[in-house]
């Protein structure tokens, strides 16, 4: 079985010399067997390539959709080509609800980290799968992660869990509709409860928000 993705996304959070803090404190931590992946505000992803080095990979939580260019306040995959970026979330239902963003806009952005090198995390909701999967270049499923987020199971958008099953049951859907694309999931997942999710065949692991803003508490999952 491979390892499982433990995925954090911490939004617009942090200071610089708490993200720090974050990382002292979690490369002390026992921690389990998992593929960790940290996504932080973009000031500090040189930082945090620097010192979770061995331990965790880098993630960015969005790219622009357009390459390097005349595009005041986006960052282009040019920009983020050197840092020790490896992953970027994209279509979080955050940009989507307050920024606008399309599923249109997502697929562009998941051929710009294709290009640039980066493995796109794309984020789905239960009722837009389909409309995401036909914008999408069915060359590119087999290259990038699924984050399945039912919106309202999302901390920020109330945190109302669906049952295991029906979770299984999507998850299973998309993995078919996106070629067997690993399909993770996101929605207030916490110590407490990763283990339903990641003992789960078909889940390949968890992209956690709230709960990864505190090592202890990520390190337990
Ligand atoms: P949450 O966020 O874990 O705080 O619910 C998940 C996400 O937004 O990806």
């Amino acid at each position: 079985m491979d390892t499982k993705y433990l995925i954090a996304n911490w939004k617009a959070n942090k200071t610089l010399r708490e993200a720090q803090q974050w990382v002292q404190t979690f490369v002390q931590q026992e921690r389990k067997a998992r593929q960790y992946v940290v996504c932080p505000p973009f000031p500090f992803i040189s930082h945090l390539a620097e010192t979770g080095r061995g331990i965790f990979s880098v993630g960015a939580q969005d790219m622009s959709q357009y390459a390097a260019g005349p595009y005041t306040g986006e960052v282009s995959p040019y920009n983020l080509q050197d840092l020790g970026v490896k992953y970027v979330i994209l279509g979080h239902s955050e940009r989507r609800k307050f920024f606008g963003e399309t599923s249109a806009q997502v697929a562009q952005k998941v051929e710009q980290a294709l290009s640039g090198g980066f493995t796109p995390i794309v984020c789905i909701d239960r009722n837009e799968f389909q409309a995401q999967a036909d914008q999408i270049d069915r060359s590119y499923y087999s290259r990038m992660i699924i984050a399945y987020e039912p919106v309202h199971a999302i901390s920020t958008f109330g945190g109302q869990e669906d049952p295991i099953e029906t979770t299984v049951e999507t998850v299973m859907q998309l993995q078919e509709i996106f070629d067997e694309a690993p399909v993770l999931y996101g929605g207030s997942a916490d110590s407490q409860n990763s283990l339903i999710y990641l003992q789960q065949p078909a889940i390949s692991g968890l992209l956690v928000g709230k709960a990864s803003l505190d090592p202890l508490e990520f390190s337990k999952m």
